[in-house]
Formats: C-alpha cells, sequence, structure tokens
C-alpha cells in the first residue's frame, strides 16, 4: 500500500524519460519510435524487450512483462511500489511530500504491534529463570549470544503467562485468538505456545507474523509447533531469512535454499548469510514469484535423506519449469546442513556449494537407486528415466555430454540415445503446444478479447473512456465491469488518463494483475477512434442477441396473446435498430 497521493506519483512520472531510467540499468538501442533491449525479467539473449518514449511503457513480446518507470524498477530492484516512487522522484530532483517512513502505515497495524509486543516478551523471557535452561539449550546447540540476537529467539512460559499480560496491555482477545496465539477453552484461555523455544517468522518484507516453537526441555510431538494459518501468516507465502538474507543474495548472485529454520540460522551464523528455508517441501507460486524477483542463481540444499532426496528431484523439476538456474548440493555424513556445519565447519560448507551439481547430474545418481544396472530391465529403465530427465533442459552442451557419458558408460549406441531424446522432446513440445492452444482457448474467448482491448484502449485517453460511456454504457460481465469502473473512477479524479499514469494508480487496485495482463496481451499499441467504434459494436450486437434470445425464451412460455404480440414487437425493434444513433 503507498500512502502518497496519486497526483504526486503523476507528477513525479511525467517529470520522468522511462528510455534514460531503463538504459541506466540495460542498454537499450533505438529502432524507428522505440527502443529495445534484452529483457531483464526472464533468462534471454535476444533483445525482445520494448520501451516506448511516446507511451512511456515498457514490454517484454517474450515474457510479457510491462509496465512503467515505476514498475520497472520495482522489479528489476525488488522494491516495493512507494519505494520505487521514492527512487524515481529522487532521480528527477523531486522530494516528496511527506517522507516515506512516515507513511508506512500498514493495514494490519493493530496485528503487526502485537506480533511484535509478543515477539518482545518472549524474548525477555530469556532472562528468567526458565531462560537459562532455554539459553542452556541453544548453547549446547552451538548458537552464539549474537546469533539468538540476530534471530530474535526468545522463549514461550507456562499456561497463559502471554495472555495475561496482553489483556492487561488491553490487546483485543479476539486479535490474539484471530493471530494464532491463544486458545480458548470453555472455561479458560491458554497460550498456544507453552514452555518452547521461540522462532519468529516474517512475512518477506520483514514484519514478524508467526512463531515456529521448538521443544527443548524434553522430546515432544511435535517437535517443531507452528503458528496456525491466519490472515497474516500463511506458510505458502514465506520463506525463512528472506528479508534478512536478500540484500546479501542480490549482492552474491546467489541464493542456498536449505529445508530447516535450524539450517538457514546455521548458515547464517558461520558467514553464509545467503540463505533461506522452505517451510515445508514443496514450492508454491508465490515463494517461485519470490525467489525469481532475486534474480539469483539457486543452490538446493536440502537434508541428506529420502525425503530430502525426493523433495530435490520434485522442486527441482518445478525450478526448471519455472527457467529458475539452479544447481544442487548432496551432503553426505550429517543428516543436514545445521549438523553438517557443526561437524565440518563452514570451509567444508563452502567447498561444498562451490562444487554444486547440475540438476541432470543429480538425476544421473538419482535413478540409480535401487536398480541394478547389470541387469538388462534396471538398465533399461534406467537410462530412459534419465533421457525423460533430460527433455526440459535448455542446454544443448550439457545433453550432448550426458548421452556420450551414457552411451559411454553403459556400451549403447549414442545415436539410439539421441533419438531417443528427439522423441522425447517432441513428445513435449506437442503437449506443450496442446496445453497453450486449450489455455488460450479456454482463458481468452473472442468477446473477452474484444472486452480487453476496449479496456486498453480506455486506458489510454479520455476520449476512449468517453465513447465507451456513450456507445455502450455497461458491460454485460462483471469482471470487465469492475475494470472499466476503475478507469471512470480515477478519469473523475485526474481529468484525463494515459497508459502510464493508469498503471501507477492500478497497483493499489484488487485488479491489478487483471489490468496488467490486459496491457501485456495487447499487441498492437496503434489505436484508432475507428478501431474503437467498431469494438464497441461488436460488444453491443452481442448484447443485442443476448436480449433477443431471452424475449424469444419468454415467448415461448407467454401464453397472453396480447403480451406475446408486445414481445415480438420489441423483437422487432432490437433488430431495426442501428447500434449507434
Ligand atoms: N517442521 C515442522 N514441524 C515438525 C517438524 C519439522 O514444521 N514437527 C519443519 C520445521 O520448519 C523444520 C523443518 O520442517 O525446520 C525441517 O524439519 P527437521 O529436519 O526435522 O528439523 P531440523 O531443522 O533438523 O530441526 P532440529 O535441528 O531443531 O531438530
Ligand atoms: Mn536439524
Amino acid at each position: 500500500m503507498t500512502f502518497i497521493a496519486q497526483d504526486e506519483i503523476n507528477r513525479i512520472r511525467s517529470n520522468a524519460s522511462i528510455v534514460d531510467v531503463i538504459s541506466s540499468y540495460i542498454p537499450l538501442t533505438q529502432k524507428g519510435k522505440n527502443y529495445f533491449g534484452v529483457c531483464p525479467f526472464h533468462e534471454d539473449h535476444s533483445p525482445s524487450m520494448s520501451v516506448s518514449e511516446e507511451k512511456q511503457i515498457y514490454k517484454c513480446f517474450s515474457c510479457g512483462a510491462t509496465g512503467n518507470v515505476f514498475t520497472f524498477v520495482e522489479n528489476y530492484l525488488n522494491l516495493s511500489f512507494a519505494e520505487s516512487v521514492e527512487l524515481i522522484a529522487s532521480k528527477v530532483g523531486i522530494s516528496l511530500s511527506t517522507p516515506l517512513q512516515k507513511k508506512k502505515e500498514s493495514k494490519f497495524k493493530e496485528e503487526y504491534a502485537l506480533m511484535d509486543f509478543t515477539l518482545k516478551l518472549y524474548q525477555n523471557n530469556l532472562n528468567t529463570e526458565e531462560g537459562q535452561k532455554a539459553i542452556a539449550y541453544l548453547k549446547k546447540r552451538g548458537l552464539l549470544e549474537d546469533t539468538i540476537k540476530d534471530f530474535s529467539i526468545g522463549l514461550s512460559l507456562d499456561k497463559n503467562m502471554l495472555y495475561t499480560i496482553l489483556r492487561k496491555k488491553e490487546y483485543s482477545e479476539k486479535t490474539m485468538e484471530d493471530l494464532g496465539l491463544i486458545n480458548k477453552g470453555k472455561e479458560d484461555v491458554y497460550d498456544v505456545f507453552q514452555n518452547r523455544i521461540m522462532f519468529p517468522i516474517h512475512n518477506l518484507e520483514g514484519q514478524v507474523v508467526g512463531f515456529t516453537a521448538r521443544c527443548y526441555l524434553k522430546e515432544e510431538t511435535p517437535k517443531y509447533l507452528n503458528t496456525k494459518e491466519t490472515y497474516i501468516f500463511k506458510k505458502g507465502n514465506i520463506l525463512f531469512n528472506y528479508h534478512r538474507a536478500k540484500d546479501a543474495i542480490r549482492l552474491q548472485k546467489e541464493v542456498v535454499i536449505v529445508e530447516g529454520n535450524m539450517d538457514a540460522i546455521r548458515l547464517y551464523s558461520v558467514g553464509i548469510k545467503n540463505v533461506i528455508a522452505l517451510m515445508g517441501t514443496s514450492l508454491t507460486k508465490e515463494q517461485i514469484e519470490a525467489i525469481k524477483k532475486l534474480r539469483s542463481k539457486v543452490i538446493l540444499m536440502l537434508d541428506n535423506d529420502n525425503a530430502g532426496e525426493t523433495a530435490t528431484l520434485a522442486i527441482g523439476n518445478t525450478l526448471e519449469e519455472n527457467k529458475i538456474s539452479f544447481s544442487i548440493v548432496r551432503l553426505s555424513g550429517e543428516k543436514d546442513p545445521d549438523e553438517y556445519i557443526i561437524q565440518n565447519g563452514c570451509d567444508a560448507m563452502l567447498e561444498n556449494i562451490k562444487n554444486a551439481i547440475s540438476f541432470v547430474d543429480f538425476k544421473l545418481n538419482y535413478f540409480k537407486k535401487n536398480k541394478n544396472l547389470n541387469e538388462a530391465n534396471d538398465l533399461a529403465e534406467y537410462i530412459k528415466a534419465v533421457i525423460d530427465g533430460l527433455k526440459n533442459t535448455t542446454d544443448a552442451i550439457l545433453k550432448e555430454v550426458t548421452l556420450q557419458k551414457l552411451a559411454k558408460d553403459y556400451n549403447i549406441s549414442y545415436a539410439v540415445l539421441k533419438e531417443q531424446l528427439g522423441e522425447k522432446e517432441i513428445e513435449r513440445k506437442e503437449k506443450q503446444e496442446l496445453k497453450v492452444v486449450k489455455e488460450k482457448k479456454e482463458s481468452q474467448s473472442s468477446y473477452d478479447k474484444v472486452c480487453s482491448k476496449i479496456l486498453f484502449y480506455m486506458m489510454n485517453a479520455k476520449e476512449y473512456v468517453k465513447l465507451y460511456q456513450t456507445k455502450l454504457g455497461i458491460f454485460p460481465t462483471k469482471d470487465h465491469r469492475v475494470i472499466a469502473n476503475e478507469i471512470i473512477y480515477y478519469l473523475e479524479n485526474h481529468k484525463t488518463i494515459n497508459l502510464a499514469d493508469f498503471i501507477s494508480y492500478a497497483e493499489n487496485t484488487n485488479v491489478k494483475n487483471e489490468i496488467m495482463a490486459i496491457i501485456s496481451n495487447e499487441k498492437d499499441m496503434n489505436i484508432t477512434e475507428d478501431g474503437m467504434m467498431e469494438l464497441l459494436s461488436i460488444i453491443k450486437k452481442k448484447i443485442k442477441k443476448e436480449e433477443i434470445k431471452k424475449l424469444k425464451e419468454e415467448i415461448k412460455s407467454e401464453y397472453d396473446i396480447n403480451k406475446k404480440m408486445a414481445l415480438l414487437e420489441k423483437i422487432a425493434e432490437l433488430k431495426k435498430g442501428n447500434e449507434f444513433e
């Protein structure tokens, strides 16, 4: 959420040149009216991103990334929208009327304050007598005082100690319950976390949104108790340590991904600060987006057990599908990165990271498991699995080397392997093409396309909004109507509209993604009044057709002959009527 006034945002934007700003990060060359460069938002080598000085927007024709000068730096430097406005303002020599810090009011102000207070309380508990035992436990695990502080580790105490204090501070009981801190029994209220070491979990922006709590007095099940899903704690949106690590990650262009919180804490505490931990073993769409935003190579280093190995294959596939470049570390000896470092030290860990292997090499090993490669059947299965695993690889040299290695190691004709891989690749391509065709059909009916185009026109100039209002009035479909209303609302407030400014406005609407998708899908930037009129008439005709259909239905179920006549007349009227008069 930004709290910078829209007019101020627009003023800053109109003082900036998108070509100047983008070319300060990536080289652009001019071709005709537009500028072109290699898109930084997907893996590419050809200049598929075009930047329009006239429209003040950029657009990648390969991955669809689009936006204005703010969204460019927002995504390129991984800033919040407000920070991106602040940055551009400073570039063009405008100072914000109110500095950003003061604007960082949050929608969940009370919730974050409550979580912060709770965190401090847990940290304070380390100073109690119980705290001494907890500190002894942490020390035994080799965590230094600095690390305990860096990660704001704390301790929960007996019964309803947290509840009692929060009540005294007049925090709302409902909020406590909603945030997963207390449970209400029939008669009493008690703390969810009792006598556990408390590790705070932050969201990607760095606010405390939940806890993972480890038993320490004796082994208990569960070993870790986590905050339930709440409206600020969504496990699928979180990567442990992300906010702390992101600067180090961007600097090194590399991020180590581990399984457990303790693994991340350990790596970080010995100086490997570019580390984040999964909270569970599959990656959600949101987490993938967050990882992509880091624009760094991933080192996937999961636990050294079967589960960790299986998860490596699954997550590897997900990373590959999402075109994130990565390699893999499989540790040997100790059960996880935490224990590996305790036993072997930081240098040994760094050596492992340096020698990370490719996904293909991982699979060469992985598929051998439980197979006797001296047996013809097992060997055939193995070779097929490896070849299948190669079909998504874009690295032609890696493919070639792997095939040759297979041929040599198992004495199989290289030509046969090559042919087999070729078939797999065709299969994959066909499947993919089928999927694309299907998705296109499902997501974009021709009606949808026309509505999107109309909306796109409207974002570009006031005249088109007026045409929509006078000639069509309203979209029959709600999704399109909602976006049209946003455009009209914007125009009413600003008296004028253009694409670049509307993009800034879209940032704070509930339909941001839908709006950006419309802009991204629009291939033809040339808009004319005739074009708009034609689009409107298509929709108008469709509405009319629907109306006639409805009237015909009514006629069928109408017995009164006069009413029937009236309906027929209505239909005739509709059929006669010109689209636009
Ligand atoms: N986990 C969890 N609930 C459990 C067990 C594990 O949420 N009952 C999550 C935690 O985030 C944990 C991760 O899964 O960090 C990995 O589990 P595990 O390897 O068992 O934890 P370790 O990091 O090895 O924990 P520790 O070293 O403290 O025993
Ligand atoms: Mn461990």
